[in-house]
């Protein structure tokens, strides 16, 4: 079921999203939203260049849904690119939202921004409102079945409508060549097969096969070169550490304990760099 704040009702969720199911705690929630937030400053230039790119593949937008909006970047984005929509940010975690909320009244677009909290691996769509564009960043590879939640999905489209999917290849490396870093990024691939298969896949035949037409695909380069602001710091800290934690069972005692050692050194390290892939998949249903 969609639990719409506007009036008030909220679900309890017994569970984590999709793929921590070993990282239910509170603390974790604040982590995933820090990751999230300096995400969105960092690759602050990357977002508006894909903002632009939906802009020329899925204007004109006047209702949007934003799909696992997590603390609202995108939904953020979208709001500055098409300034007279209205978005709903549908997600599974309630705290994702509420800080989402807080950033959206932080901005003044509070009035055109709506979120539901809901499980998007068991809600039906027709209890999603009709959109023009769908947006769904990074939170597809997060569902239990993608395809059967995309052709659902669909249905929430309204003719002439867009769906855009925005997805990362892998998590973004900071040290290029650092033999440790490369060794968890492989650890992190292992795991991922397991529990998160479909990350990093080629949307185009997922979208398709839940009846979508992709009309077309763009490949985002990011590589982010010394000098770095000071939030880079903190985002390669966060995500080190982060994955330190993740890797807890895969790496061996020595490798966590220099895994530590780096996020410590992060900030004196003058070859810091953010290096990352995303690809951006525009279909109409
Ligand atoms: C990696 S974050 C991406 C957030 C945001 N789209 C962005 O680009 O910054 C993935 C989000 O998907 C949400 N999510 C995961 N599984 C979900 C599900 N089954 N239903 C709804 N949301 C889900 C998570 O709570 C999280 O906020």
């Amino acid at each position: 079921m969609a639990h719409d704040h506007h009036h008030g009702h909220h679900a309890q969720h017994g569970h984590a999203a999709h793929g921590h199911p070993d990282h239910a705690g509170h603390g974790d929630h604040e982590e995933l939203a820090d990751i999230l937030d300096l995400d969105a400053e960092v690759l602050h230039e990357h977002l508006t260049e894909v903002m632009a790119w939906v802009h020329e593949h899925a204007a004109p937008a006047t209702t949007v849904l934003d799909l696992g909006a997590g603390t609202g970047a995108g939904t953020l984005a979208l709001a500055r690119r098409f300034p007279a929509a209205r978005i709903t940010a549908v997600d599974v975690s309630p705290q994702m939202l509420e800080h989402l909320r807080h950033k959206a009244a932080a901005v003044g677009v509070q009035e055109r921004i709506k979120t539901i909290e809901a499980d998007l691996d068991t809600t039906p769509s027709s209890t999603l409102p009709a959109a023009d564009l769908v947006w769904a960043a990074n939170s597809l590879h997060h569902l239990a079945d993608p395809v059967a939640t995309l052709r659902g999905i669909r249905g929430a489209i309204r003719p002439g409508g867009h769906l855009v999917a925005l997805e990362m290849e892998a998590f973004p490396r900071f040290l290029p060549g650092d033999a440790l870093e490369e060794r968890c990024h492989a650890a992190v691939a292992e795991a991922r097969a397991v529990d998160m298969p479909h990350l990093g896949a080629d949307w185009a035949p997922l979208l398709r096969a839940a009846g979508f037409t992709v009309e077309a695909t763009r490949r985002f380069e990011i590589d982010l070169r010394p000098p770095l602001p000071e939030a880079t710091v903190r985002y390669a800290q966060t995500t080190l550490r982060r994955l330190r934690q993740g890797l807890q069972d895969r790496l061996s005692p020595a490798d966590l304990t220099a895994l530590e050692a780096l996020a410590e050194e992060v900030p004196h390290r003058r070859d810091l760099v953010v290096q990352a892939r995303r690809t951006a998949w525009a279909a109409r249903p």
